[in-house]
């Protein structure tokens, strides 16, 4: 519990008794965690994995507005607003969670204020994101997108290793074609041209940045 960031604040006492209403639950990659508009009674928070969180256009396209990992937690929307869930949940790999009631995440926000302000600072950091993803897909090119959602999974899941940014996430060309608004063609020239000038390298489905500077300026 101590690696969930969202608990890193609490004593070992408290951990203890909160441990008690924790269940855990195994995803099968492509398994379905909940759909948009369903109820949700469940908190997420994930030990191993990588989830898609997406939500579905009018003329049935898929649009991702997140990808999550180990330490992530997701489904808090409906539990804290007594909505429908307000997006759809996918494994992307197989994923481990662990998961809470909303009872009982309800009494771990009022018992912990720890815990409120760490799910605050996250609903922060998520709209603050979701506004620049808003700013992206009204002001830019299809092809300039695909870029943009490069920097932006480089910004959020790089790791960097000798000058070079490796995105730690597993991505297929539809998972990035469903993150930038558009189509797998268009992802795979986009990446076919960024690879040719150097700023890419691509190895079994995983994204170094080589050159975080120039992918900034770069025209596609
Ligand atoms: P909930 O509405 O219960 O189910 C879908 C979940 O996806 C939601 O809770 C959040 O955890 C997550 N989610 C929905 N929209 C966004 C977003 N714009 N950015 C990050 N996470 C989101």
């Amino acid at each position: 519990l101590r690696g969930v960031p969202m608990f890193a604040r609490l004593d070992a006492a408290h951990l203890r008794l909160l441990s008690a209403s924790l269940g855990s639950q195994t995803f099968g990659r492509g398994a379905t965690i909940f759909c948009q508009g369903s109820l949700g009674n469940t908190l997420y928070l994930i030990v191993s994995g990588q989830v898609r969180i997406y939500t579905n256009s009018q003329l049935g396209q898929e649009i991702s507005v997140m990808i999550f990992r180990d330490g992530d937690f997701f489904g808090e929307l409906s539990l804290l607003d007594g909505h429908e869930r307000s997006a759809s949940a996918v494994a992307m790999r197989t994923t481990t969670t662990l998961t809470l009631h909303r009872t009982a995440f309800l009494d771990a926000i009022r018992s912990y204020p720890e815990i409120a302000v760490s799910v605050l600072e996250e609903l922060s950091a998520r709209l603050r994101h979701s506004n620049t993803y808003i700013e992206h897909l009204a002001s830019t090119s299809a092809p300039q997108r695909v870029v943009r959602t490069l920097l932006d999974l480089a910004d959020q899941h790089g790791i960097i290793e000798q000058g070079t940014t490796r995105i730690n996430l597993h991505l297929t060309q539809d998972d990035l074609a469903s993150l930038a608004g558009t189509t797998r063609e268009t992802v795979n020239r986009v990446l076919a041209g960024l690879r040719e000038q150097g700023l890419i390298q691509i190895e079994r489905a995983r994204l170094s940045v080589l050159n975080l500077a120039q992918l900034e300026q770069v025209t596609v």
